[in-house]
């Protein structure tokens, strides 16, 4: 829409835009003018941006499929096709392997973003509180502010960016109504993972906060270096006041730029059916294919390389 006659938009189109998409939409620009002077290109590290091709297994997989005949145009359930959500029970099985998923707890959205957004409209109201351990991903603050919540942040600067559990302990009993509490690790844009006694400190402190719907952002799972554990490892009791959400997108699928993600949400909402062609790619990338390493694989290189550079 090009607003020519001043439609009133709503409040929450005053959102901070992110600075680093600012940032990394300069970054072509000044490349521009560094060529025109003979400069070498910046090294761009401000966004995701995947540098790896997909992985040829996933790529076939998807033109296995497009050739196949089978591919259909029809709507498709609001929640995601019913073999999808099968296909994502059983690799979530693999994933939390202490906790029995099934298929009417999960969903397919549009990008992890877009189950961030799910699970943020069914568990916030006006002037609900956040919790989200510093640094995290600007895209919390923006859905938080656009449903009237409020994200508060809980330092960890002095603590090498990982959590710190006397400073959870604070906010909680300065938030002591504090709705949700989002993990996210390894994290963007620290790379922090927790270990097993940060969660089981973690675990042990959340008990005392039965009330705290904890959402954990796992979409960089597959890109960690080292074993990756959630708090549903530690005590899978969590399923019942966890959202987990992934990305097809990240490690899982070796494809990033695919777009094809999916979310868990305990709860459902409706915000419009994935089109049944990209459940069709998801299905393709992340089973036919079986589950590829290629993208931990590419940034384990790219981050040889940089150690190289400095
Ligand atoms: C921590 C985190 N969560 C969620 C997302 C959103 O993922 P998607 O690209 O699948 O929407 C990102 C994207 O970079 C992210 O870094």
């Amino acid at each position: 829409m090009r607003n020519e006659n001043n439609v009133k938009l709503t409040e929450r189109t005053n959102a901070p835009l992110s600075s680093i998409r600012e940032i990394s939409s300069q970054i072509p620009v000044i490349n521009k003018e560094r060529e025109f002077f003979g400069l070498d290109p910046l090294i761009n590290l401000s966004i995701g941006q995947p540098h790896i091709p997909p992985d040829p297994k996933v790529l076939d997989a998807v033109q296995a499929k497009l050739n196949s005949g089978t591919l259909s145009f029809c709507y498709s359930r609001s929640q995601g096709r019913t073999e999808t959500l099968e296909a994502i029970v059983r690799l979530y099985s693999y994933y939390y392997p202490e906790v029995d998923y099934t298929k009417d707890e999960v969903m397919v959205t549009n990008g992890a973003s877009g189950a961030l957004w799910n699970a943020f409209s069914i568990l916030i109201e006006k002037n609900d509180i956040v919790l989200a351990f510093e640094p995290y991903f600007s895209t919390y603050s923006s859905q938080i502010q656009a449903l009237y919540g409020e994200l508060k942040k809980i330092p960890t600067f002095h603590n090498n960016f990982r959590p710190d559990i006397a400073k959870l302990e604070e906010s909680l009993a300065t938030y002591p109504n504090a709705k949700v509490l989002i993990l996210n690790y390894p994290n963007n844009p620290s790379g922090v993972s927790l270990h097993e006694d940060d969660l089981q400190a973690l675990a042990r402190k959340l008990n005392e906060y039965p009330q705290l719907i904890v959402i954990i952002d796992d979409v960089y799972r597959d890109l960690n270096y080292t074993k990756h554990l959630t708090l549903l490892d530690i005590d899978p009791s969590f399923r019942n006041r966890c959202v987990v959400i992934n990305s097809g997108a990240k490690g899982l699928a070796g494809a990033p730029d695919l777009k094809n993600r999916y979310g868990e949400c305990q709860e459902r909402v409706d915000t419009g059916n994935v089109t049944t062609t990209i459940i069709k790619l998801i299905w393709c990338s992340l089973f036919d294919a079986g589950r590829t390493d290629c993208c931990r694989r590419g940034y384990v290189k790219g981050s040889i390389l940089l150690v190289d550079l400095f």
